[in-house]
């Protein structure tokens, strides 16, 4: 949450700053702000609002200014306006300050500084931090570096920082703990951001910065890096990125959510590129082999994780139980970090996360290495936290998901998983060689299916139009069509605004069944295998009661169609693999139903993709 850029060099920094911020905007984009030093002055602007906003007010200037730093905000402390935006600075106006994370001691500080006189004007956490930095300035007479470090080991929180004193033009000081900054290392200049994107076109090289460092960056020098703790001198581990433009833009899309629904044939070639050999039956996956006999022993497999990650651990219980006979539980991973769970040194804790950087799957992990445990991390960003913190892991290769709400993570979060189940399947016999052959060859045959699906784009999009007014919606699904009709709601309710359920068929009596009339669309995933028949007895349920129908159905279905107001037909696949297709059609028709609703499909309100914050 928050995006954060900075820049030092010899170009000039504003475009850079403000392009970078809005490449970040998934982060939150409740107001934005830019500082820039030129002329022996510093230069703050802010806005509540967009990146665009912002550069309204900026109204078409361009600063020489060749060092700079910018924020864009989803707001924790403090209402989003122009005063709470970043750069925050200190009181003396020498300091300037964004800020991505949480000072959780932040009001004793504040108290502590106001009984020395410091004065404040935001009701952010961040103007304590920039302040307490100033205070220490004042106090220990140390250069900034130093200062920075002695505040940040006085404040209990997370932060990824970016400090400019004007005093001292020619240097940025980032820090972290707990939320992400890189820095990309050009000639003569670098860039300090959230994650890679605002400098991709810029340089190739780039320092993922570590828990707990802070990086002392001046222009046309070396970085230099040293743990906030005890001081020690790093030396730079300097990767090189595999991102380019093109990965990070629209490519002629209306929005990044329909191209990323567009690239799951190839999101999920990608995840299975090099590790399933379809002909041979062979899956080779180094992260299993290395460990294969831990988890063939594992007492049990747990997973933690968040959002739409959470739905992609539910298929993957049902999945492993499944194909392995391994107990599996599935765990919000913010309740796992503060409900004392139980877990044994041979369990397997596998957290999923698309970005790498979720604060309470990361606390969530932390837990699980304190009791012992082993844990596999299925991230999408390569070099986040959780991809680095984790014993060991598989990244899902879907490239940059830059829509706010997930979906080619959640479908290649599955295919990952589906790779694991089979392997270990094998590995343990539980699975004959039948089954097993069977699933490899329809797994390899995924994402020409799901092409096919997305060719009913026209047809979904008049649906969507037929229930762009609908105020509720329930989804029904029953075996693995379950986690989907979740997946489908959380869509449904992240993007167009519209309140939305999603329910195991079957518990439909319990309770829904109560609020179905005809003005309450009903989506249901009837698809043939698994439990059809029972899944075509509850929506003569619903059709009793005129709810609205619309059906996911495998194609040539004739039953449901008899019921359904409409059916979205897709090709036929084993239970398990009906996950990926069934979500599909969801995820596009709650894409168009916000686009007929005219709502903000990419950055929907409050919401922000990566959420750092617990
Ligand atoms: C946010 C995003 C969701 C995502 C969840 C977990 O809420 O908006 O799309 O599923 O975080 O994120 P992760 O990166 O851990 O998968």
């Amino acid at each position: 949450m928050c995006g954060i850029v900075a820049y030092v060099g010899h170009q000039k920094a504003q475009p850079i700053v403000i392009k970078g911020l809005k490449r970040l905007e998934y982060r939150g984009y409740d107001s934005a702000g830019i500082s820039f030093f030129n002329n022996d002055t510093l230069f703050t602007y802010k806005t509540k609002g967009k990146v665009s906003d912002l550069e309204e007010i900026l109204n078409g200037e361009v600063s020489d200014a060749t060092i700079g730093m910018g924020h864009t905000r989803w707001a924790t402390h403090g209402v989003p306006n122009n005063v709470n935006a970043h750069p925050q600075a200190s009181n003396s106006g020498n300091l300037v300050v964004v800020h991505n994370g949480i000072i959780e001691n932040y009001a004793s500080l504040k108290e502590e500084l106001i009984s020395r006189g410091f004065e404040f004007h935001s009701d952010t956490d961040t103007e304590v931090l920039v302040n307490l930095i100033e205070d220490v300035q004042k106090k220990e007479k140390v250069k900034l570096g130093k200062a920075v470090q002695i505040a940040l080991s006085q404040v209990v929180g997370a932060y990824a920082i970016v400090v400019f004193d004007k005093r001292k033009p020619n240097e940025l000081i980032a820090a972290r703990l707990g939320s992400p900054l890189a820095i990309g290392v050009g000639e003569n200049e670098f860039f300090v951001a959230s994650d890679a994107t605002p400098f991709v076109e810029y340089t190739k090289n780039v320092i993922y910065l570590e828990e707990e460092h802070l990086a002392i960056i001046r222009r046309d020098r070396e970085v230099r890096i040293r743990k906030i703790k005890n001081d020690k001198l790093i030396k730079p581990y300097i990767e090189e990125l595999k991102l380019s433009l093109e990965n990070i833009q629209k490519g002629g899309y209306d929005h990044f959510m329909l191209k990323e629904i567009f690239e799951q044939p190839k999101a999920i070639k990608d995840t299975l590129r090099g590790r399933l050999l379809s002909n041979e039956g062979i899956i080779t996956l180094s992260s299993l082999r290395e460990h294969e006999n831990k988890f063939l022993k594992a007492r049990r497999i747990l997973i933690v994780a968040c959002g739409t990650s959470w739905h992609a651990g539910l298929v993957a219980e049902y999945m492993i139980e499944d194909y392995t006979r391994i107990p599996v539980e599935v765990e919000y991973a913010s309740e796992f970090r503060y409900r004392n769970p139980i877990i044994f040194p041979d369990d397997i804790v596998i957290a999923i996360s698309q970005s790498g950087e979720t604060a309470d799957t990361i606390a969530a992990i932390n837990i699980a290495k304190e009791k012992g445990a082993f844990v596999y991390g299925i991230c999408n960003v390569v070099g986040s936290t959780i991809s680095r913190i984790t014993d060991t892991g598989c990244y899902t290769h879907a490239g940059p998901e830059i829509g706010v709400a997930s979906t080619k993570a959640f479908t290649t979060q599955i295919t990952v998983v589906s790779l694991i189940a089979l392997y270990l399947g094998k590995a343990n016999g539980t699975l004959s060689r039948f089954q097993y052959q069977e699933s490899v060859t329809e797994l390899d045959n995924l994402p020409t299916k799901v092409e096919s699906i997305l060719s009913l784009k026209s047809y979904i999009e008049e649906v969507a139009h037929s229930f762009k007014r609908a105020k509720n919606c329930i989804y029904l699904g029953r075996g693995y069509n379950f986690p989907v009709a979740l997946e489908g709601a959380l869509k449904l309710k992240e993007i167009s605004y519209i309140h939305a359920e999603g329910y195991p068929a079957a518990e439909m009596k319990h309770g829904p069944i109560a609020l179905i009339d005809k003005e309450m669309p009903v989506v249901v995933i009837a698809t043939k295998k698994g439990y059809y028949e029972k899944v075509v007895s509850n929506i003569q349920e619903i059709k009793s009661r005129e709810g609205r129908i619309i059906a996911i159905v495998s194609e040539g279905d004739t039953q449901v169609k008899e019921l359904a107001d409409y059916c979205i037909e897709i090709p036929e696949s084993s239970e398990s693999f009906a996950a990926i297709l069934s979500t599909i059609p969801l995820q596009l028709l709650s894409y168009y139903i916000a686009v007929h609703r005219n709502c903000n499909v990419d950055q929907p309100r409050n919401l922000a993709k990566s959420v750092t914050v617990e």
